[in-house]
């Protein structure tokens, strides 16, 4: 069997991990040679390029080098979507593979299933299901339109499953296997324990100390000149509180500087460059609180039990509210300051892991591929 597993941005690479070290741990226990092993190359569309934004994650992960690069690159999203496709598809005609493994939400995954799809080729969507109900969100529409037409659709949380068969979506597609994101947390957990990243002069943080970590990159958040200055604002404020850690995406670092607002930070709110993998998960750790408009961020933190307050009107990602330790604050700031400070104050939310996010989804995706009729 032969499977392409793309990855292009920033949190595709700790999903696709976990599987290619599941196939490689199948592949050790077959006969070299004999038609049961799994022939896994990966496919980076190059939808993030930055040193910091996919070459560190390879290099932590342990991922090989992927077998293509496409170079696809910033532009609009039919410019982006569009230079992977026709990319993709010389891909897949030199190598005609089984199956296209896609993950999560990006414009590399809707780009790539399409592409497989159209020459006759099977199509996993690990990550499927999830919806925001918010279709001004380019993620929700990729999440929908990669879902209609996939095979294999691998499920993180019960509401994947409800919002598949709503959309009906049969049943036998659909597989509840858990969160390959969370297998690459739990993998290397060990290793961020061991992070100095707290101890660094840029932050020079004590364990006792607590601080908030903030991540924010979506379009809705950090396109508009006036909702970026209240976010500014709003961090400014809570850093007279706490340290705030601020690691800026490529995104809002643009538009700090178009707005004219870098100047605008205060001296406990520490901007930062993006940051590794095995670090990012020693800052999630250690924070008292974290304020983020991620997807996996809220799915992280829920996983390692620490506080966590979205600035989103919707979540794709219910079971972190209602399992876990997520807030939905909408996109009021004045609503997300207030639930920050009663957390400074005391005010936690117990959470607990969801289901079957125990870090052995990979190998029930690499059981059920095999032993389906591919
Ligand atoms: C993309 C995904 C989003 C995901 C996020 C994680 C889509 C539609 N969006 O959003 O779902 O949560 O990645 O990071 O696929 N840029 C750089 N260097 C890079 C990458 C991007 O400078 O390595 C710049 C681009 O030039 C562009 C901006 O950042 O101006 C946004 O990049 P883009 O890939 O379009 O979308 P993201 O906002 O990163």
């Amino acid at each position: 069997m032969k499977i392409i597993s793309v990855v292009g941005a920033r949190p595709n690479f700790m999903k696709v991990a976990p599987i290619h070290f599941a196939i490689e741990k199948f592949n050790q226990l077959q006969t070299p040679g004999l038609p049961n092993s799994i022939t896994h190359k990966i496919c980076h569309t190059g939808q993030h390029y930055d040193e910091k934004m996919s070459k560190v994650f390879f290099e932590e992960l342990k991922l090989p080098k992927p077998d293509y690069y496409l170079g696809a690159g910033s532009g609009s999203h039919a410019e982006q979507t569009g230079k992977i496709i026709i990319e993709f598809e010389k891909v897949l005609l030199t190598e005609k593979p089984d199956l296209v493994i896609v993950v999560g939400d990006v414009n590399s995954t809707i780009a790539c299933s399409l592409t497989a799809v159209k020459l006759g080729i099977k199509v996993a969507h690990v990550e499927a299901g999830l919806r925001s109900f918010d279709r001004t969100m380019p993620e929700e529409i990729n999440r929908i339109l990669t879902d209609t037409i996939s095979d294999f659709l691998f499920v993180t949380e019960q509401s994947g499953i409800d919002n598949l068969k709503r959309e009906g979506i049969a049943d036998e597609k659909v597989y509840f296997v858990g969160h390959v994101m969370i297998d690459s947390l739990a993998r290397y957990l060990p290793l961020a324990e061991k992070s100095e990243i707290l101890r660094q002069a840029q932050f020079n943080i004590n364990h006792d100390e607590g601080y908030i970590l903030v991540t924010m990159h979506r379009p809705s958040n950090v396109d508009y000149p006036k909702k970026l200055k209240e976010l500014i604002a709003m961090l400014n404020r809570l850093a007279e509180k706490k340290k705030v850690i601020f690691p800026v995406h490529p995104r809002t670092k643009k538009n700090l500087d178009r707005f004219g607002l870098s100047g605008s930070i205060s001296k406990n709110l520490l901007i930062t460059d993006p940051i590794g993998y095995i670090d990012f998960i020693a800052l999630t750790k250690n924070a008292e609180l974290i304020l983020t408009d991620s997807g996996g961020i809220q799915e992280e933190s829920t996983w390692l039990g620490i506080q966590c307050v979205t600035l989103r009107t919707t979540t794709e990602r219910p079971v972190t509210i209602e399992t876990g330790t997520n807030y939905l604050a909408g996109d009021d700031f004045k609503k997300a300051e207030s639930i920050a400070l009663s957390i400074l104050n005391g005010k936690r939310k117990e959470g607990k892991i969801p289901v079957l996010w125990d870090g052995q989804a990979a190998e029930r995706i690499v059981k059920i591929l095999v032993n389906s009729k591919l």
